[in-house]
């Protein structure tokens, strides 16, 4: 994924250093045995099969693999992932990030929403449609309200930090903090295969 956004052209804006070195391309076809360990949570699609699990499918290879990297250091933690995350190696994890970014996600604004009304204050990375706009920022639509608050509350308390999330989530209110998860939550994902 970062390999093709340098090549359409917005590598000026997005140095190739040390975080470029760790993402190696990943092998989709290999990735998608290694999905057999995640299926049971985030389908073999990367739709999500249990509440408390996010949608993953669709997501840029860079996030989904800073994620298993940060799971696997301790840096990111629960009880689930981390045990997962625990035993994977770098190339089975470039592998699956390739086998669920090579999805497509698409979201469709429930009748009555106008996009207009999206959260600026997020849409500018997350898109309007909760569907990423930024290389590195994950997509919000559809994922369980529950898991939005979880993770928003957690860059307060720092026990998720991100130089951007964190100052963002901080600054919010309890209500804009529901307001927000409300609106990504409320977005009907779509997730088609390679
Ligand atoms: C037993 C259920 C379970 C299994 C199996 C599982 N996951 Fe997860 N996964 C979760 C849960 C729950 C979370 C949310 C963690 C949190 O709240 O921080 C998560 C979070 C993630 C995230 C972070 C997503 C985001 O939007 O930040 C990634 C990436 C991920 N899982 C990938 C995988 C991969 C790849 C596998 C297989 C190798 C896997 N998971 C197996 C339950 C599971
Ligand atoms: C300038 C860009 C930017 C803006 C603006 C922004 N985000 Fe983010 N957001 C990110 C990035 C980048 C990440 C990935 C963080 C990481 O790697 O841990 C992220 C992660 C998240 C996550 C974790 C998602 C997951 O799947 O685990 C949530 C939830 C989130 N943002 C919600 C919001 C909300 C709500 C707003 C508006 C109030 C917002 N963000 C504004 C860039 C942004």
């Amino acid at each position: 994924m970062r390999a093709l956004i340098l090549a359409v052209g917005l590598g000026g804006l997005i140095p190739a250093g040390p975080l470029a070195a760790q993402d190696p391309p990943g092998d989709p076809q290999a990735g998608r045995q290694v999905a057999n360990m995640c299926r049971t949570c985030h389908g073999l699609d990367g739709y999500a099969q249990v509440p408390i699990a996010p949608h993953i499918g669709g997501e840029p290879a860079t996030y989904l693999s800073a994620q298993l990297r940060a799971f696997r250091s301790g840096e990111r933690e629960h009880e689930m992932m981390s045990v997962v995350a625990k035993n994977l190696t770098d190339e089975q994890i470039a592998n699956v990030a390739a086998w669920y970014a090579s999805h497509t996600a698409t979201a469709v604004l429930p009748d009555g929403f106008d996009a207009a009304a999206a959260p600026t204050l997020c849409s500018d990375c997350h898109g309007a449609d909760g569907i990423a706009v930024v290389a590195d920022a994950p997509h919000l639509a559809g994922e369980n309200r529950v898991y939005l608050e979880t993770q928003l509350n957690a860059f307060r308390t720092g026990q998720r930090t991100h130089d951007i999330m964190t100052p963002i989530a901080t600054e919010l209110t309890d209500g804009e903090l529901r307001e927000v998860a409300d609106w990504f939550a409320s977005i009907e994902l779509e997730i088609a295969g390679p």
